[in-house]
């Protein structure tokens, strides 16, 4: 089929990487002239593993173009889906729609016959809708139906993600929209994967709850966390003990410095804002929300405790600054509120990360970045495991303690065992456990 994409971010790129890969005909549309010269000339933006590899093979093959030019991108297309950011707005955390209403209407003013516009961005309960009418004004002279296919990708396993999900959540209006969305996901009904479809108002909610409760989950066990602390459980042994019952589940159990990127945050906070527009608190998600943005500054007060109490003029080095590993997205990571802490407190900053360094500099201020991980740790007092890299998982102990000025690690991921570390000789804290 012949697919538009608009919007080349995280989840535009890598549906039309996927798309392509699936067979389809796939035309990547960006106003950004820059990015799109940029992928024209096999250069990717983002870093995703994998998604190189993509979109050099897809390119190459002539399925898969990009394109600066709404019209020249959408001419021809059967289905356009529109990928675009959805941002918090300032001032409120609602869902900042301009950018899915701007593209819906220039898509709407493109195309040349009847098509399936797809909002694959994140987008609040009945902007579907909005999306429909905005193209019903625009173009009464063609049948354009509009249909919700969220997208479920994690940064870092994103291709793995979207070519083996666990499903497809598609909200259509009528069955020929349902036809072409079948046609589209065809490759993956072979692979057994559920195609759930739905009406449009129940997949943006979809996407939105799976988003909060994931949310919730993580914020739940980080609470048990705490509680192990105090009271000399594990919260490891704890995550285990209640994963095995499966209506519970094993996943996102692991406890933390709080949950960061692009979506849990702002997710959730535009569901509160949802879910106030129509009266219906959500007091679950509410509490989530507060008890995740005070935990990523309590991290900073752990380190400061961890150091005897202050961290004035003391050096301090982090290992890892994106919100997880396996991506350079720096957005909401707990390390921009660990750095501004421990900063406010007098402490000198240093820091290592494998991808995110470029972001990590628009973001934090008086930041001495290393260029691996034993440089940042020279002469620190304490040393930080703020995201759980590869890398970080088998640091070589006797040079780590050589290098740090007292030989102190607080593990927020807990990457170490503490025995392991209290034997090797260092103060070691970690999360929820003795
Ligand atoms: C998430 C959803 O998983 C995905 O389905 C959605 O479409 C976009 O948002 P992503 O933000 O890429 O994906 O990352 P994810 O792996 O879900 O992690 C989110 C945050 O939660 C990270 O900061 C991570 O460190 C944290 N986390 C996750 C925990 O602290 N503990 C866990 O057990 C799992």
């Amino acid at each position: 089929m012949r697919l538009a994409i608009i919007g080349t971010g995280y989840v535009g790129l890598v549906s039309g990487a996927c798309f392509s890969e699936f067979g389809h005909e796939v035309t990547c549309v960006d106003i950004n002239e820059a990015t799109i010269a940029k992928l024209r000339a096999g250069e990717i933006p983002i870093y995703e593993p994998g998604l190189d590899e993509l979109v050099k093979r897809n390119s190459r093959s002539g399925r898969l173009k990009f394109t600066s030019d709404v019209r020249e991108g959408v001419k021809d297309a059967e289905a356009v889906f529109i990928a675009v950011g959805t941002p918090s707005r300032r001032g409120d955390g609602h869902a900042d729609l301009s950018y899915v209403y701007a593209a819906a209407q220039q898509v709407a003013e493109s195309v040349t016959r009847s098509c399936l516009i797809v909002t694959k961005s994140t987008v609040p309960v009945g902007t579907a809708k909005q999306v429909a009418s905005i193209v019903a004004k625009s173009r009464p002279d063609l049948t354009i139906e509009v249909a919700s296919n969220p997208e479920f990708l994690r940064e870092g396993s994103a291709i793995e993600d979207f070519m083996r999900p666990d499903r497809v959540v598609c909200g259509t209006e009528s069955e020929s929209a349902q036809a072409v969305l079948r046609d589209i996901y065809r490759p993956l009904s072979l692979r057994e994967v559920p195609i759930l479809f739905v009406d449009c108002e129940t997949s943006e909610l979809i996407k939105y709850a799976a988003n909060a409760f994931l949310a919730v989950k993580i914020t739940f066990i980080n609470e048990i966390a705490d509680l192990c602390e105090k009271t000399g459980a594990n919260v490891q042994a704890v995550a285990r003990g209640i994963g095995m019952d499966n209506r519970i589940g094993s996943k996102f159990l692991h406890a933390g410095p709080g949950y960061g990127g692009s979506c849990f945050p702002k997710d959730t906070t535009a569901l509160l804002k949802t879910a106030e527009d129509f009266e219906s608190p959500m007091q679950i998600v509410k509490a989530t929300v507060d008890v995740n943005n005070q935990r990523k500054r309590m991290m900073g007060r752990k380190v400061i405790a961890a150091a005897g109490g202050s961290v004035e003029d003391k050096k301090i080095a982090l290992l890892g600054l994106t919100f997880k590993p396996n991506t350079d997205d720096m957005r909401d990571s707990p390390a921009i509120d660990i750095v501004r802490v421990l900063q406010d407190h007098g402490a000198k900053v240093s820091a290592f990360d494998p991808e995110g360094r470029r972001q990590a500099e628009l973001l934090l201020e008086d930041v001495e970045f290393a260029e691996d991980a034993y440089g940042a740790m020279e002469d620190a007092d304490v040393l930080v495991l703020v995201t759980e890299w590869n890398e970080f998982r088998a640091l070589d102990l006797d040079r780590v303690k050589r290098l740090l000025k007292t030989p102190r690690i607080v593990d927020l991921r807990n990457i170490y065992r503490p025995e392991q570390m209290r034997a090797a000789g260092f103060e070691y804290t970690s999360i929820g456990r003795p």
